[in-house]
């Protein structure tokens, strides 16, 4: 028995959903309003027999335990797992960081404070000018660990070789590369040094400033598993315990968040120059469901900021909120805002000048969802019936994500005024079926559906794991496997090296990807993956290894529908369905894609074998 299945085997789904959600007895189900989403009749159902949970509403997804409580905590597979574990007294076994990994933590460490000493000495004279000149002062400079880089692009490199470090090692922290001539140089010169911490504290690179012009304007650490942008967000380690208590403050850049700290707004994080990423919205939403972004007035900076919204927006729509301090779900309306900054300022020139106007445009950002409504509205057509409906529509999601008090009340009118029609015109084009379901996206869902069954007994899945060795031997796969979806592996282990292989992108060699899914290097995924790199594969040749993605695919597909089917069943077994509202539909519609998937798999087999 695997880790994942021990801690499974130890716990009960129904009284671990119950310590969250008031379940009711019905038949041979427990059913509840869905925590992930806001409904008035419950289309929540817990299986004890099959130890599942499904969603048939506005979510469309289910899972396992484990599933539910990544979902309801808002945790990745590894940090559920740890934390079931705890709870159900398994011992994860010890992976600790590898050796290679020690010494990039280390190498960037002595970096780090090389590059302080290097702006503490005479050659940081002018950096430190150039930081008086930007109203850092001393105290922000050494919280912060801002730094300099030699000019000379060797100074780090021959420090770190009289440490005892190898190029080689060197090279694998990030902190020197191959140049142009084929010597080794430092990787960073003559730029400020800003080091990245992740949320705990850990350095995992640096963003480095120009101080003569030279392009880019800011150098990051290489992407790689130990320094991912897309997870980081900056100053966090130290904004935690403030965006915990009063939201957290999004703004654009190193300089804005430290120019924050330093006048004591210290729940400001930095998003680094991107939209955020769905991790990064995760990692807040641990903390706090308030968010407020400072939005730059240039064209490339609102469509960041729609960008940005758009994530935080469908991370409210389908996942619960942080549980209260009693255990209890809290309130899942999110309060997102927007400060619109004066043109042409940072938030860092604004906290400098006045430290009370940039409180003010904090307390006075507007909600998120007039804005992103308004920018729907501007982009539809609002002289037809037909562009009003469309925009409705497009607008539905976010109304009904506000909740149902006075947000929602002043997004329908907004909505009644900037359209022209009555009020209760649009209320009721919202509730519109047709509408309505456009608040489903069950295919957005990533680390969705844990889909356990009686069957799941065995250690392993063939089948997931011929797909995943398929998959990681051959990159140029990708384009085919795009009828795959995590939800169709049941394995949280094969799910969750999936979801990062997804993640990984195209543009990657098969080392790369390998990197790239290892990450931190020491979970249960990373094991997974070292099993299958190591099991032997059959060799295939080029057409073979179409086919037998397709036939893969298409058999973990059905096998989806069925445990989807089987789950319908129970619950239509004991509240028959309601004929009006196309439920009955969705049950058909199962068995269609169903007879659909095995007709083109049979043909798919004549195809090969005629
Ligand atoms: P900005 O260009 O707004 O930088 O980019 P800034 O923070 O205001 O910097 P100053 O005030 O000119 O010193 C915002 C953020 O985008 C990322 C950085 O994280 C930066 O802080 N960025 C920007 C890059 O990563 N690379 C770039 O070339 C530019
Ligand atoms: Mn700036």
């Amino acid at each position: 028995m695997t880790v994942v299945d021990d801690v499974k085997s130890r716990l009960d789904i129904v009284e671990v959903v119950s310590q969250r959600v008031a379940l009711q007895r019905s038949g041979r189900s427990y059913k509840a309003n869905c925590p992930f989403h806001q409904e008035k009749s419950p289309s929540f159902h817990v299986f004890p027999d099959r130890q599942s949970w499904r969603c048939f509403g506005a979510c469309a997804t289910g899972g396992d335990v484990l599933s539910f409580v990544m979902r309801a905590e808002n945790l990745e597979f590894g940090e559920a797992l740890r934390q079931l574990a705890q709870q159900t007294g398994v011992t994860l076994p010890k992976r600790g960081q590898n050796p290679r990994e020690e010494a990039a933590h280390k190498i960037n460490e002595d970096a780090r404070a090389y590059f302080q000493r290097t702006l503490a000495s005479a050659q940081g004279a002018s950096a430190r000018e150039y930081l008086e000149g930007r109203k850092m002062d001393k105290k922000a400079v050494e919280a912060f660990e801002v730094g300099l880089s030699p000019n000379d692009g060797e100074s780090l490199k021959n420090h770190l070789t009289r440490e005892g470090y190898s190029l080689e090692q060197l090279a694998s922290a990030g902190v020197v590369r191959t140049g142009d001539d084929g010597l080794v140089h430092d990787q960073f010169r003559g730029r400020l040094m800003f080091p990245i911490r992740d949320v705990h504290g850990n350095l995992v690179g640096f963003g480095a400033r120009t101080l003569d012009g030279s392009e880019p304007k800011y150098l990051n650490s290489q992407q790689g598993p130990l320094f991912d942008k897309s997870r980081l967000l900056y100053s966090m380690d130290r904004a935690r315990t403030e965006v915990r208590k009063q939201g957290a403050v999004i703004v654009e850049g190193y300089m804005d968040a430290i120019a924050a700290h330093q006048a004591g707004f210290t729940n400001v994080v930095a998003q680094m120059g991107t939209a955020l990423t769905e991790f990064q919205v995760d990692e807040i939403r641990r903390l706090t469901g308030k968010m407020t972004m400072a939005l730059d007035q240039d064209a490339a900076g609102q469509a960041a900021t729609l960008r940005s919204l758009d994530v935080i927006l469908e991370s409210f729509r389908t996942k619960v909120s942080k549980p209260g301090p009693d255990g209890s779900p809290q309130s899942a309306d999110p309060d997102l805002r927007i400060i619109v900054m004066p043109p042409g300022q940072d938030p860092d020139d604004v906290i400098h000048r006045s430290p009370s106007d940039w409180a003010r445009l904090v307390e006075t950002a507007i909600p998120a969802y007039t804005f992103r409504l308004n920018a729907i509205i501007d982009q539809g057509d609002v002289a037809t019936p037909e562009g009003k409906a469309e925009i409705v529509a497009r607008c539905a999601p976010i109304v009904h994500l506000v909740g149902e008090g006075i947000q929602q009340a002043s997004a329908i009118e907004l909505l009644a005024t900037k359209l022209g029609v009555p009020i209760d015109t649009v209320k009721a084009a919202l509730s519109r079926p047709s509408v309505a379901r456009r608040t489903r996206r069950p295919e957005q869902q990533r680390r969705a559906a844990a889909t356990s069954s009686p069957f799941a007994k065995l250690d392993h899945d063939p089948i997931e794991e011929h797909c995943l060795q398929l998959l990681l031997g051959h990159p140029e796969l990708r384009e085919l496997a795009q009828g795959l979806r995590p939800e169709f592996f049941r394995r949280h282990e094969n799910r969750e090296l999936f979801s990062r292989w997804l993640d990984a992108g195209t543009g990657m060699d098969k080392d790369e990807i390998v990197a790239s899914i290892k990450r931190s290097g020491d979970d249960e995924v990373s094991a997974q993956l070292n099993a299958l790199l190591s099991k032997p594969v059959i060799p295939l040749d080029f057409n073979g290894r179409t086919s037998s993605l397709k036939e893969v695919t298409s058999r973990l597909e059905e096998r989806n529908l069925r445990i989807l089917k089987s789950e319908e069943v129970i619950r239509f077994s004991e509240s028959p369905p309601d004929l009006e509202d196309g439920e009955h539909g969705d049950i058909l519609r199962l068995n269609e894609q169903i007879k659909k998937n095995e007709g083109l798999r049979r043909g798919q087999v004549q195809e090969i074998s005629g």
